[in-house]
């Protein structure tokens, strides 16, 4: 049974392309023949073998993949643009292979916007109209589509631009249209095949911000597709690697690059700036603070065990950080206290933050506070573990390549 919160699902699916798709090319892909071999015995082409993945309803579900992977060919199982040679589509519970006709067009329109690297738009039609196009066709009255298209517009934040010429917008703008309509009809589903890949880095890492920031408003599903392995983790709840029409590995963003499950995907990670997704709450430890109202004999005993603690109040707030010689330096030069013993400068993050993030903290050399938005400490992070992990991704790959590379 599906589970509740699932709303696409692909199961056990398989495609072949050419002329007996289900001859003996089916054979040799069931048979787990890699697909260059299926091609050189049969002279049929597999686009998807075995394929299965299910998307959770409001997520942002990337698959990654080099160029011919089936990538393009997975996401097009799900509006049913393909026929699936072998197992099962569905959409919402809906067996989408089932669907035909007016029916499929309805579900499509109904449940599903679509976006592509190339926007497709009317050059001549100012912005709203095309926008507003899928609404027309669906016969949408004029001052409904008109409402719809304005709402479609603010999201993407292009309503100042609503009569302009799409053609006189740049690249990103156009490709905030093909968003826009994609949207303007409000279907559960968003399919984005390869939507950036054809904007400038810095565009394009505007468009995945203004895209995370409308699924958080809006609450789509985005089945999203890429060859860029940085976007995937970047936009991704979770990502599904293929290679050569195989899912490879699914998983969130930091189980992909800490625990990569081939040498293919740690090759991949190996490009990777992990920093930028792996979280402090991930090398985060428990802190044993002690506590600020602590009589300093006992606090002066925690630290032969331990070369600094973290000093919290009564609500367990972070207040300070003290080490051994900390006490001892105040200790010479008037009454000892605890209070005057510990530095209050100690940095902090949240465990939100990615490592990236910590890295110039880290380089101070002192132990990481984490703390909640109240303040209150939850956990401690040693500068090195910072470092290590930053490192250890890129060792597991370099072992993954000797071994499978040899
Ligand atoms: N209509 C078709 N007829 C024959 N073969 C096809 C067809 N569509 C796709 N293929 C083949 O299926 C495989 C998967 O193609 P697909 O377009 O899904 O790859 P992709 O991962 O989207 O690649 P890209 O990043 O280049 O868009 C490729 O080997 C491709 O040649
Ligand atoms: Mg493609």
């Amino acid at each position: 049974m599906p589970e509740n919160d699932e709303i696409i699902r692909l199961e056990n699916v398989y495609k072949i392309f050419g002329p007996q798709p289900r001859g003996r090319a089916f054979d040799l892909a069931q048979a787990g023949v890699h697909k260059n071999e299926v091609q050189r015995q049969s002279g049929h082409v597999v686009g998807l073998s075995d394929v299965s993945f299910s998307v959770k309803k409001g997520e942002i579900f990337v698959v990654m993949g080099l160029s011919g992977s089936g990538k393009s060919t997975a996401i097009r199982t799900v509006n049913k643009l393909h026929d699936v040679t072998h197992g099962q589509v569905l959409v919402d519970g809906v067996d989408v292979q089932q669907l035909d006709g007016k029916e499929l067009q309805a579900f499509r329109r109904e449940k599903m916007g679509m976006v592509f690297q190339h926007f497709a738009l009317f050059p001549h039609r100012n912005v709203i109209d095309n926008v507003a196009y899928g609404l027309k066709v669906q016969k949408v009255d004029r001052a409904e589509r008109e409402r719809a298209a304005r709402r479609a517009l603010r999201l993407v934040g292009l309503e100042p631009y609503a009569d302009n010429a799409t053609s006189e917008l740049s690249g990103g703008m156009q490709q905030r249209v093909g968003l826009a309509r994609a949207l303007a009809s409000d279907p559960d589903i968003l399919l984005m095949d390869e939507a950036f890949s054809a904007l400038d880095p810095l565009i394009r890492r505007q468009m995945q911000d203004e895209l995370m920031a409308i699924q958080s408003e809006v609450k789509k599903t985005i089945l999203f597709i890429t060859h860029d392995l940085n976007e995937a983790l970047r936009i991704g709840d979770r990502v599904c690697i293929m290679k050569d029409g195989v899912v490879v590995q699914i998983g969130t963003p930091e189980e992909i690059l800490t625990e990569p499950a081939t040498g293919y995907v740690a090759e991949f990670v190996q490009d990777v700036d992990q920093g930028r997704v792996i979280r402090a709450e991930e090398v985060m430890e428990s802190a044993e603070p002690v506590r600020l109202d602590e009589p300093l004999e006992q606090v002066i005993a925690t630290l032969t065990t331990v070369q600094s603690t973290f000093v919290v109040d009564a609500e367990g707030k972070c207040c300070g950080l003290v080490s051994k010689e900390d006490v001892d330096r105040t200790a010479i030069n008037g009454t000892p206290s605890l209070a005057n013993a510990m530095r209050t400068d100690f940095p902090t993050a949240s465990p939100s933050q990615t490592l990236n993030e910590l890295y110039a903290e880290a380089g101070r050399g002192l132990p990481i506070a984490c703390c909640d938005s109240a303040g209150v400490l939850i956990g401690k992070i040693e500068p090195t573990a910072v470092l290590e992990e930053l490192g250890r991704v890129e060792a597991l790959a370099d072992a993954f390549e000797r071994e499978v590379y040899m």
